[in-house]
C-alpha cells in the first residue's frame, strides 16, 4: 500500500504548519493535526470555514457551495471544508480557534443492523475497525459504499472502545444520501466513517440544568447527550428537558433507552411538538402528554416560560429549526449565546 503524498500548509502571520495528505480536505487535515480552524457543518453550507489562499494550488470539490456569498467569491475566498491542496500552500484565516479539541480519524466500518423506528426514520448500527472515540452530541461524516455520497450524521450512542457507531437518520424526501443509505446499503456493506466533528457536545463540567432539542436526524445527537448525562457519577444532580419535534404524531419517536436514562437522572422531562395543524392523531408513537401544537422553538418557549435563562441548550436538526430556536432564545429571551450549543447543517 502506498502512502498518499502530503502537502505542507502554512498559516500566514503565524508559525502554524501542518501536513495535508493528497485527497484530504484542508479543514480535516488541520483538525487531524490538532490545529483548530473554525468550522461547523463540514459540508460547504454554513460558511464558518472561509479563508483566503495566499499561495499554492487548491482544488475546490464543491465550487457552488452555498457557504460562500457572491461577495466572498468576488474576493476569491474559499471554504476549508471543500478545499483539497494540490501543492504546498499558504492560507490566511480570520480567526484561529487554537488547538483542536477532538482529532478526527478515518476508518472503515461495516453496517451491522438497520431498524425501522418510524415510517421514515431508521437506526443504523456500524461496527468499525477500532474504537468509537467521540463526545455525546458530535457527528461523523459517512461515505456510502459507492464512494460518491458523503453526509454528516450525529451519533446516537456513547463513545466506546468496541467500535460501535449508532445513527438515527430521517429519510429526506428526494434526498440522494438517505435514498442510498435506506435503499441501497445492505447489512454487511462497508462505509467510511470520518470523525468526530462538531461543537455541540455535552459540556460535562458545565450547567447541570440542560435542554436538548432535536428534530429529524438531529434527534440522535440529543439521545446521545441524555445518555451521556445518565452515565455520569453525578447524574442525579442533573435536570434534563428533552424536546422532540415532528410534523405529525407519526414522526415522533422517543427510544426506550431514554426512559432507562431518566431513572438515573435527577429529573427528566420529555416534551413533544407537532407543527402540522392537520395532524390526525394516528399512531401516537410517544406515550404521555398531548404534544404541543406548534414548532419546536415555540414549545421550548412555552414549556420553560419564566425559567429560560436558567438552562444550557443543545440543539440539532434542520437549519430552520435550529435557527428559529437560536433567534428565540438569544435575541428574544435573553439567553447568553454561549449557553446555546448547536452545529448548523445546511
Ligand atoms: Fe465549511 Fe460549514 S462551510 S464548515
Amino acid at each position: 500500500m502506498t502512502t498518499p503524498a502530503e502537502h505542507l500548509i502554512s498559516v500566514d502571520g503565524s508559525d502554524v504548519r501542518f501536513a495535508c495528505a493528497e485527497g484530504d480536505t484542508l479543514l480535516r487535515a488541520a483538525l487531524r493535526a490538532g490545529v483548530g480552524l473554525a468550522y461547523e457543518c463540514n459540508s460547504g453550507g454554513c460558511g464558518s470555514c472561509r479563508y483566503d489562499l495566499v499561495e499554492g494550488e487548491m482544488h475546490d470539490r464543491r465550487p457552488d457551495a452555498p457557504g460562500l456569498s457572491p461577495r466572498d467569491r468576488r474576493k476569491g475566498r474559499k471554504l476549508a471544508c471543500q478545499s483539497q491542496p494540490r501543492s504546498d500552500c499558504t492560507i490566511k484565516v480570520g480567526q484561529m480557534v487554537g488547538q483542536a479539541r477532538h482529532r478526527p480519524f478515518r476508518q472503515t466500518a461495516q453496517l451491522r443492523s438497520k431498524t425501522l423506528l418510524t415510517h421514515d426514520m431508521q437506526e443504523f448500527v456500524f461496527a468499525a475497525q477500532s474504537h468509537a472515540g467521540f463526545r455525546p452530541g458530535q457527528y461523523a461524516m459517512i461515505t456510502l459504499p459507492d464512494g460518491q455520497v458523503e453526509r454528516a450524521y450525529s451519533m446516537s450512542n456513547l463513545g466506546n472502545c468496541y467500535g460501535e457507531w449508532k445513527f438515527v437518520v430521517k429519510r429526506m424526501p428526494g434526498g440522494r444520501a438517505t435514498a442510498a443509505l435506506f435503499d441501497d446499503t445492505e447489512v454487511g456493506s462497508e462505509v467510511t466513517l470520518d470523525g468526530p466533528f462538531g461543537h455541540a457536545y455535552l459540556r460535562e463540567d458545565g450547567n447541570r440544568r440542560i435542554v436538548c432539542a432535536g428534530g429529524g436526524s438531529g434527534l440522535g445527537a440529543m439521545i446521545s447527550i441524555v445518555l451521556g448525562v445518565a452515565a455520569r457519577p453525578d447524574s442525579r444532580d442533573w435536570t434534563v428537558h428533552l424536546f422532540c419535534g415532528g410534523r405529525t404524531r407519526k414522526d415522533l419517536h422517543i427510544p426506550e433507552s431514554i426512559a432507562f436514562a431518566g431513572r438515573q437522572l435527577g429529573a427528566l422531562n420529555v416534551h413533544t411538538a407537532i407543527s402540522d395543524e392537520h395532524d390526525d392523531g394516528v399512531r401516537a408513537e410517544v406515550e404521555g402528554a398531548e404534544p404541543f401544537r406548534g414548532f419546536l422553538h415555540e414549545a421550548v418557549l412555552d414549556r420553560l416560560a419564566g425559567s429560560l435563562t436558567d438552562f444550557t441548550y443543545y440543539a440539532a436538526g434542520p437549519p430552520a429549526m435550529t435557527d428559529a430556536l437560536a433567534r428565540a432564545l438569544v435575541l428574544d429571551a435573553g439567553v447568553a449565546a454561549d449557553h446555546l450549543h448547536y452545529d448548523r447543517f445546511c
